[in-house]
């Protein structure tokens, strides 16, 4: 019988790198799935150089099963290095294809990590554009 979760889930759920919180982020992603409880926050830090935003630090806190604390690790490890607009392409499709496979009924935990990221980008993005708005009054 094959086993239900794929090695890199399992690798990515015992020994995730990204897990932790970042002081002073740029941006928070705070997502829930209210079906499961699943809680998931991710941080980023943006690095600002010719005319690009980069996500150069990213972590994770997340209070749910195996598939969403790897896909937590998964997408900061795929996000870790990317534009914002590059990062803002990654689907949970390609997180859940980067952990080797998940089971039809653990697809949602790849959903929780797209949207979390997405939210951190737009937290940073919102955060920034109230700051120029200040800079200009
Ligand atoms: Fe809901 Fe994993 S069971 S995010």
């Amino acid at each position: 019988m094959r086993p239900y979760y794929s090695k890199k889930v399992i690798k990515h759920f015992l020994h995730p790198k990204n897990f932790g919180e970042i002081r002073n982020p740029d941006g928070i992603g705070d997502t829930e799935n209210l079906r499961c409880g699943d809680v998931m926050k991710i941080y980023i830090k943006v690095k600002k150089g010719k005319g690009k935003e980069i996500i150069k630090e990213v972590k994770f806190e997340t209070m749910g099963c195996a598939p969403a604390i790897a896909s937590s690790d998964m997408i900061c490890q795929m996000v870790k290095g990317k534009t914002l607009d590059e990062a803002l392409k990654i689907g949970y499709k390609d997180i859940a294809d980067k952990l080797g496979r998940l089971p039809p009924l653990k697809i949602h935990c790849a959903k929780l990590a797209q949207t979390a990221i997405r939210a951190a980008i737009e937290n940073y993005k919102n955060k920034k554009d109230k700051n120029d708005q200040k800079r200009k009054t």
